[in-house]
C-alpha cells in the first residue's frame, strides 16, 4: 500500500532557508513566518512576482474549470498522468511529486486516488502549486492530504535538489525553477495541447487556425519520450461549452463575435488531443540558486 508523508523541503520564500512548522505556521531561521490557513494551504507568494493584485485564475475561472472537469471529459487525460507517473516511481524509496501550477487540485486529487488504490510499498508527497489563491483554496478543500501553497513556478518555495518528478499541465512551465528543485535524476511531465486539441471549438472561435512552431527545449533538460492520447468528447449543454470556453486561453485571446458564436450552441462534439513529454535534467544543468 502506498504511504503518504507530508511535504517536508519547503523553503522561505524572502531568504530560501528552511521552513519548519507547526499546526498553524511555518518559520524560517530568520523568524519569518507564515500562517497556515484554516483551510490547510500556505500563502508563500513572493509580493516581487506578483503582477497583479490576485495573480492567476479568477474565482469564476476556476469554478468553471471545476464544474468541467467534475463532469469527467478530461478523466482519460489525468489517468494517462497517472499511468507514467506511478511507472517512475520507485517501491520503498521517497517519491515526491510537485504539480506547478495545479489548478483547483483536480489532477493531483486523482493522483492521489489512483496511488492510494496501488498495492507497490510507495512512499510519496505530494505538493501542488499555483498562483492563483482562489484555485489553491478550491484545491485545499478537495484534499488535505496534499501541501497546497500559493506561489509561482518563477520562484517555487521548495528547497533545491528535492523533488522526483514536477507535472505540468496546460500550464506555465518556468525551467530554470524547475531544474533548482528537481534531483539529479529529476523528471518533468509537460502535459499540453496537441496539434487538434479543442479544433472544432477553436474552429468556431478563429477565422483562421496559425500553424504551430516548432517545439524547443531548453538546454537544461533533455526529451525522455513522448505520447499522445486522442479521444472524442460530446458537451450536451450550452453551460458545458461556457465553462470550456472560460477555463482557456481562448476566452481571452478570441473576438467578441467568435465567444458569441460558442456561446449559441447548445451541445458540441470536440476532440481532445493532448500531448504528454517527459523531460529529465541534462546532466550540465546549473542549479540556479534562489
Ligand atoms: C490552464 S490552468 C491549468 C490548471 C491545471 N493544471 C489544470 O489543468 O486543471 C493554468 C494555471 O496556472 C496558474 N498559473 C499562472 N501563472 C502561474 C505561475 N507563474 N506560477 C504558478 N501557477 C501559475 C493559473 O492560476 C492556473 O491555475
Amino acid at each position: 500500500m502506498t504511504q503518504f508523508f507530508t511535504f517536508p523541503h519547503l523553503c522561505c520564500p524572502l531568504d530560501g532557508e528552511p521552513l519548519t512548522g507547526n499546526e498553524t505556521s511555518l518559520v524560517c531561521i530568520k523568524g519569518h513566518s507564515f500562517d497556515i490557513a484554516r483551510k490547510g494551504y500556505v500563502n508563500l507568494l513572493n509580493v516581487q512576482y506578483k503582477r497583479s493584485k490576485d495573480p492567476g485564475d479568477s474565482k469564476e475561472m476556476v469554478l468553471a474549470r471545476r464544474a468541467f472537469l467534475e463532469a469527467g471529459h478530461f478523466a482519460p487525460v489525468s489517468n494517462h498522468m497517472n499511468e507514467i507517473i506511478k511507472r517512475l516511481a520507485h517501491p520503498n524509496s521517497e517519491y515526491s511529486i510537485l504539480d506547478a501550477g495545479c489548478g483547483e487540485g483536480y489532477y493531483l486529487d486523482r493522483l492521489y486516488r489512483a496511488l492510494g488504490e496501488d498495492e507497490t510499498s510507495l512512499k510519496v508527497s505530494l505538493s501542488g502549486v499555483d498562483i492563483s489563491k482562489q484555485a489553491i483554496q478550491a484545491a485545499a478543500g478537495r484534499n488535505k492530504e496534499i501541501q497546497w501553497l500559493v506561489a509561482s513556478n518563477r520562484q517555487l518555495p521548495i528547497q533545491g535538489e528535492t523533488i522526483d518528478t514536477i507535472v505540468c499541465g496546460f500550464g506555465f512551465p518556468v525551467y530554470e525553477s524547475f531544474a533548482h528543485v528537481l534531483k539529479s535524476q529529476g523528471r518533468v511531465l509537460l502535459i499540453e495541447a496537441g496539434e487538434n486539441h479543442l479544433i472544432e471549438l477553436r474552429e468556431l472561435l478563429y477565422p483562421e487556425l496559425k500553424e504551430r512552431s516548432e517545439r524547443m527545449w531548453p538546454a537544461s533538460f533533455t526529451v525522455v519520450e513522448q505520447s499522445q492520447l486522442r479521444y472524442s468528447f460530446e458537451l450536451d449543454t450550452n453551460k458545458e461549452i461556457e465553462n470550456l470556453l472560460f477555463m482557456t486561453p481562448h476566452f481571452f485571446r478570441a473576438s467578441y463575435e467568435g465567444k458569441q458564436r460558442a456561446k449559441a450552441l447548445n451541445s458540441l462534439k470536440l476532440t481532445a488531443d493532448v500531448r504528454y513529454t517527459l523531460l529529465t535534467k541534462t546532466n550540465s544543468a546549473k542549479h540556479i540558486a534562489l
